[in-house]
Formats: C-alpha cells, structure tokens, sequence
C-alpha cells in the first residue's frame, strides 16, 4: 500500500462536500491504490454537523480511508497537507451587492491563503470552488508569496461536464465519445463555452449541430445552468459539483486521457491574449501532476468577441478587490515563465526528492 496523501477541505459540512467526502474515501479522486487522510474543516458552529459526517464516513468502512481529522479553523485544518479543496465560502445574502459579496470572501480566502503559504505542503495542490471561485482563488494565491502561483486553480469541470452532457443529450452520441469541449473564463454566465474543437464521434461537432441551435439555445444553457438547478430544486448543484470536483483533481494528479484536453481556471500567462495575473478558464493538458495550456488553438472572431467579454469581467472583478491583493506577489503572478513542480509528494519529515531534482524544475509553457 502506498503512503497516505492529506486532503483538506473546508465548507466539509456542506452539501457539495457531503456528495463529495464518500467519492474521495472510496478512491475515485486519487486513485484506487491510494489512501487518504481527509482534514475536515468547518465554522465552530458547524462542529457538531462535522462529527456527524465523520461518523458516517467511519461507519462505512473504506479501505483507502486512513485517519479523519475535524478542524474549526485552516491554520490547523491545512498542516502539512498535499491537497485543498477550498468549497465553504459565504453565499449571496437578500440586498448583498456583487461587490459586497467579493469583500466578504476576499476575507476568507486571504485568510486561507495565508494559511497555505504558512503551514501546508510546499507541493500543496489547491482547487478552490466557493464562489466567485476565481477571484478568490486569485486572493488565494497572491496571499501565498511562497507558494507558486500555479499551484492555484479554481473550478470550471463543472462547467465543462454540462458542456458534454448536454451536447451528448442533442446528438444522441455518449458522453464517452465528445472530446475537446473547452470552457473559457469566469465560472460565471459570461462564461464561453466552445465547440470549435470539439468532436463528437472523431467529427467536428460544429458540422454535427446548426450555428442557431449552439448560439441561441446551447451557449445560454451551459451559462445559466447553476441558476436553472437552484430554481428547479431549492439549492445549488452539489453532486454534479462534487463530480466535476473529483474529476478536475483526478486530472491534474494522474493526467488527461491521450488526445483530450480539459478546463481548469489558472493563472493566465498571457495565452491567446488574455490579460495575465488573473485567474481565467484554459483549456489544459495534465502529466505528471502538471498542467500545460493547450497552444495552437484557432480562434475566430466569434469566439474571440466571447473570451474578451469573460476576460472583461474577470478584470472587473479583480479591480473590486484590488485594495486586497498584496502588492509583493504582483510581479510572480504576471510573469510566469517559472518552474512547475512535478507533483511529487514531499512529506512533513522531509522525505521525498530534492529541490534540485531535474524533473521538478520543466517550464510550464513548452
Ligand atoms: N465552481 C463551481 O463550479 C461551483 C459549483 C457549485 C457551487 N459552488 C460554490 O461552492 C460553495 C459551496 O456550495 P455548497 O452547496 O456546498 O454550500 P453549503 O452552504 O451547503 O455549504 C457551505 C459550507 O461551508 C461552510 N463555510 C462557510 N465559510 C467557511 C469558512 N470560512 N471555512 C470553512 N467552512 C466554511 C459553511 O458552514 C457550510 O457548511 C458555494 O460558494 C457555491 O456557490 C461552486
């Protein structure tokens, strides 16, 4: 058996985390053949609701399930962990503002990104899904000036999985067999879902659907699909989240299927012209525990008209919190011509390779 990887993960009380929890014990995130130690965390008020979780987790027996730990606050919650989901995150309150509601979270998630830079694994690997999960996962990262800025995602699988589903449901082909559906951008409406590169059944799936149908009627659908959940069941999506969840990590940890390219939100680096240092939605491929854009891809003045309104609101958004972003970790996030480290675990005791190890030094772009 291998040695166990920590995951920690915050909001571990909630409803994404309540469908995601069983699918991490149950290997289907990391693996198989991986056991995991799970870092629960929660506000103090949510202590008790916690412990009812890890009981249901402990009643259920797995293998893979090595050591729960229940944590009311992240300096304690992230130590020396490998993974961070980071899920809880305040909701928009009656009469909030979008600018009150990423003031609220860009506390949290300075707080958190201290927390990271201070106490967790140098390798950590951080997915942020609370929204507006890609502003703060940008919080994140620029309050983590010793970690690197790659080491910062946020999540748009969700996104990018409603994408196949729903394109499967028109075609009438599998999910299986839809490949390159990229999401660009926000995880927000303005998001732009593209199918110039897809395909469906090895066939270019523009020449498989009518431009009205994907304009008028398919677009809009992915980008309002969260709010069509909430109206149809009273809460936000959880399980297909809890999904996109384990599938976004999956990736990033034991790489892309051969030929297949998937969304992540990073750090922009400037790829087809977008602004660099904000977090935005690329289409990537993953090895070895890294992640590379996909370079080369053709952008017509259709798509390009959509990625810019995205990247417009991206840049809004981070100009509302700009007051927050420390002004030291500027320059690393708009200049990222730096080393990836290989996701190769190194433990708290400080076994695991070297810094100076060949392989932990690739660039990303390349
Ligand atoms: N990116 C995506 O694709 C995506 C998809 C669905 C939902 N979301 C977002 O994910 C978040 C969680 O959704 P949910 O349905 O699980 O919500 P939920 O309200 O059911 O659960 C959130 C949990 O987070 C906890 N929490 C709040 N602040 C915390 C903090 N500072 N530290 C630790 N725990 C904290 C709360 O106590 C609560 O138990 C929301 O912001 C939602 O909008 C994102």
């Amino acid at each position: 058996m291998r040695r166990p990887v920590r995951i920690a993960i915050t909001g571990a009380a909630g409803s994404i985390a309540n469908n995601l929890l069983f699918k991490i014990a149950a290997g289907e995130m990391m693996g198989k053949d991986q056991p995991v130690i799970l870092q629960l965390i929660e506000v103090p008020q949510a202590m008790e609701a916690l412990r009812g979780i890890a009981m249901e987790l402990e009643d259920c027996a797995y293998s893979l399930l090595h050591t729960i730990t229940l944590h009311d606050n992240v300096e304690d919650g992230f130590k020396n962990t490998h993974f961070a989901l980071l899920i809880g995150a305040r909701p928009r309150g009656p009469g909030m503002e979008r600018s009150d509601l990423l003031e609220v979270n860009a506390e949290i998630f300075t707080r958190q990104g201290r927390a990271l830079n201070n106490v967790a694994n140098r390798d950590v690997k951080v997915l942020v899904v609370g929204n507006p999960a890609n502003t703060n996962a940008l919080i994140a990262s620029r309050n983590a000036p010793d970690l690197s800025p790659s080491q910062f995602t946020s999540l748009t699988r969700l996104d990018q999985n409603r994408a196949r589903g729903i394109l499967a449901n028109h075609t009438g082909a599998s999910p299986r067999d839809i490949r390159r559906v990229v999401i660009w951008g926000n995880h927000s409406p303005t998001q732009y879902p593209d199918l110039h590169q897809a395909t469906v059944l090895d066939r270019a799936a523009m020449d498989q659907i009518s431009f009205d149908w994907y304009v008028g009627e398919y677009i809009p659908k992915i980008q309002f699909r969260g709010g069509e959940i909430i109206k149809a069941r009273g809460q936000s999506s959880a399980a297909s989240a809890a999904q996109g969840i384990v599938d976004h990590m999956r990736d990033w940890v034991l790489g892309t299927e051969s030929g297949e390219f998937v969304s992540m939100g990073i750090v922009s680096d400037g790829s087809y012209g977008i602004e660099k240092g904000i977090i935005y939605s690329f289409p990537v491929r993953c090895d070895y525990g890294r992640y590379q854009i996909v370079q080369g891809l053709e952008i017509n003045e259709f798509s390009r008209a959509r990625m810019s309104a995205t990247e417009a609101e991206l840049l809004e958004e981070k100009a509302m919190v700009e007051h927050l972003l420390p002004s030291e970790t500027a320059a690393s996030h708009e200049n990222l011509n730096i080393c990836l480290r290989s996701g190769v675990t190194l433990y708290a005791d400080g076994t695991g390779p070297d810094g100076a190890s060949k392989y932990l030094t690739t660039n990303r772009i390349g």
